[in-house]
C-alpha cells in the first residue's frame, strides 16, 4: 500500500511519519518510509539544488522539472520496487506536492503539470493520501520556531502558502476516496490516533477485497 502525506509548511508530517512506523511495523506490517524531494541519493543531490535559498535566479519551470526529476528517480528506484516486495510505503509528499505549490501556488498551468506529473511517476497514484490541515502562519511559525532547515520555499509569502493549502482542500474534494483531511492543529498523539484509525480501516478493507 502506498500512503503519501501532504500539507503546507509546518504541518508535521514528518513527525507523524516517525510515529507511525513503529506503529505499523509491531502490527506486523513491513515499512519503508520515504521522502519527497529526496528518498534517493540521486533526488537528495536534487533536493539540495532546489531548496537551496541561494538559488534565488530558478525559475517556476525548472523547479517543476526538478521536483518532477527527482519523484521519477524515486519512483523507479524505491517506491515501484518496495510495493512490488508488498511493503507499506509513508511518503513525506509526492506528487500532489508537485500541484498544490507548483500548480496552485505558482500559477503553473495544471492541465501541463498532471502531464509531467503521469510522465514522473508512470501514473502511480496513492492510495491514500493523508492531508495534515494547519493554519498558515501557525505553520509556518511552527518551522521557523522548531530550528529546522528553510528551504526557498519557506521564504515565499504568506499568500503564496495560503494559495497551497486552498490547493490542497481542491484536490482533496475532488477525490474523496484518495484523501482523508487530518486537522494538524491539535496535540501530536491525537492526531496520530486518527491516522491510525484511518489507516488500519483502509487495510482492512484492502485485504478483505483481496480475499474475495
Ligand atoms: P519539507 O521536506 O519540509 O516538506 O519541504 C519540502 C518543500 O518542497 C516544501 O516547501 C514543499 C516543496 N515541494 C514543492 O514545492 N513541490 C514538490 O513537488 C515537492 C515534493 C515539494
Amino acid at each position: 500500500m502506498f500512503v503519501t502525506f501532504e500539507g503546507p509548511e509546518g504541518s508535521g508530517k514528518s513527525s507523524q511519519i516517525a510515529l507511525l512506523a513503529p506503529f505499523l511495523q509491531e502490527q506486523g506490517f513491513s515499512v519503508i518510509t520515504t521522502r519527497e524531494p529526496g528518498g534517493t541519493s540521486i533526488g537528495d543531490e536534487i533536493r539540495a539544488c532546489v531548496h537551496n535559498v541561494a538559488n534565488t535566479a530558478m525559475t517556476p519551470v525548472a523547479e517543476m522539472l526538478l521536483y518532477s526529476a527527482s519523484r521519477a528517480q524515486h519512483v523507479g528506484e524505491l517506491i515501484r520496487p518496495s510495493l512490488a516486495k508488498g511493503h507499506i510505503v509513508l511518503c513525506d509528499r509526492f506528487a500532489d506536492s508537485t500541484i498544490a505549490y507548483q500548480g496552485y501556488g505558482r500559477g503553473l498551468d495544471l492541465t501541463q503539470l498532471h502531464q509531467v506529473t503521469q510522465i514522473a511517476t508512470g501514473g502511480l497514484q496513492p492510495d491514500i493520501t493523508f492531508l495534515l490541515d494547519v493554519d498558515v502562519e501557525q505553520g509556518l511559525a511552527r518551522r521557523t520556531g522548531g530550528g529546522l532547515e528553510m528551504n526557498r520555499l519557506d521564504l515565499e509569502t504568506v499568500q503564496f502558502h495560503q494559495r497551497v493549502r486552498d490547493g490542497y482542500h481542491t484536490l482533496a474534494a475532488s477525490d474523496p476516496d484518495q484523501w482523508v483531511i487530518v486537522n494538524a492543529e491539535r496535540p501530536l498523539p491525537i492526531i496520530q490516533d486518527e491516522i491510525r484509525t484511518k489507516l488500519m480501516e483502509r487495510l482492512k478493507e484492502t485485504a478483505v477485497r483481496l480475499h474475495k
